[in-house]
């Protein structure tokens, strides 16, 4: 069934874990993630880029994703990830997500803030909760990282806004990792007990297994997987032998390498046979 933010992170408060969000971009990721959280009894977040709402392949995408989850027996988000702007959010009502995020992390501190409380008030009138970021959260390819998420900053932000769920800057960056990260887990515990929030990791991706259950005893509920997934799915493709050409058939390992990854991801976050 399709769920919202709020509703699906009060279970993840309530149980102690933290929901897996997987970056989908096709049906066969999709697919890959909706068998392994029935398989799993876990639920899930599947999320789109939102560069995918700019370039209106979420248009093709989002039909797909509603399918899999009005069809689910398992609870399923469907979120925008780094929200852009105005524009991105629209698109993410039109096309159906049950929740979004806005990610006004680059700007200056009182642009962020009233940007995302703009959204919230839009998505309030659409019914749905918004996931928020303070912390630029950059990529691992850049030279340096902002400024960890300050805790009371973050209490600010919260009540100023109005998010239901926070992304925090606490030493993730996207992509692969040249060396494994090193992440604040004291940093994540303050953050949390000054927003009493679920807060959201991103750049899930080659974090350390106990760095990851660290961060989800120190109150990280929502954990973001995009690059893995990936990999998960690519690397398998360019195994299937050459003499499949029917795509469907020529899928089936790819999908099944997605699935397994979800599979791995939903036993560590502590999600599988939650539901
Ligand atoms: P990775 O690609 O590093 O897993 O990060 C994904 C992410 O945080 C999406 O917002």
């Amino acid at each position: 069934m399709l769920v919202g933010l709020k509703e699906i992170l009060a279970m993840a408060e309530e149980g102690s874990y933290a929901i897996p969000a997987f970056n989908v971009y096709n049906m066969e990721t999709v697919m890959g993630v909706m068998q392994a959280a029935e398989e799993k009894r876990a639920p899930v977040i599947m999320q789109v880029y939102s560069r995918l709402f700019t370039q209106g392949g979420a248009k093709f995408l989002a039909p797909v994703i509603l399918t899999a989850a009005h069809s689910a027996s398992v609870p399923v988000c469907f979120h925008i990830d780094h929200g852009a702007g105005k524009n991105e959010i629209m698109r993410a009502f039109r096309y159906g997500c049950s929740s979004v995020m806005i990610d006004a992390s680059a700007m200056e501190y009182e642009d962020n803030v009233r940007l995302t409380k703009e959204i919230v008030e839009l998505a309030a009138a659409n019914g749905m909760e918004v996931e928020g970021e303070l912390g630029h959260v950059g990529s691992v390819n850049d030279s340096s990282m902002d400024e960890f998420t300050v805790p009371k900053d973050a209490k600010d932000y919260v009540e100023k806004t109005g998010v239901a769920a926070l992304a925090v800057l606490v030493g993730t960056a996207h992509g692969r990792y040249k060396k494994p990260p090193k992440l604040d887990i004291r940093r994540i515990a303050d953050i949390k007990g000054a927003t009493n929030l679920p807060l959201v990791l991103h750049g899930g991706s080659g974090i350390p297994d106990e760095q990851i259950v660290a961060s989800i005893e120190a109150g990280i509920r929502k954990i973001n997987f995009g690059t893995d997934l990936c990999y998960a799915f690519l690397d398998t493709v360019f195994e299937v032998s050459r003499d499949i050409y029917a795509i469907d058939l020529f899928m089936k390992e790819p999908i099944a390498g997605v699935k397994n990854f979800a599979v791995t991801k939903m036993e560590l976050l502590g999600a599988a046979g939650k539901v």
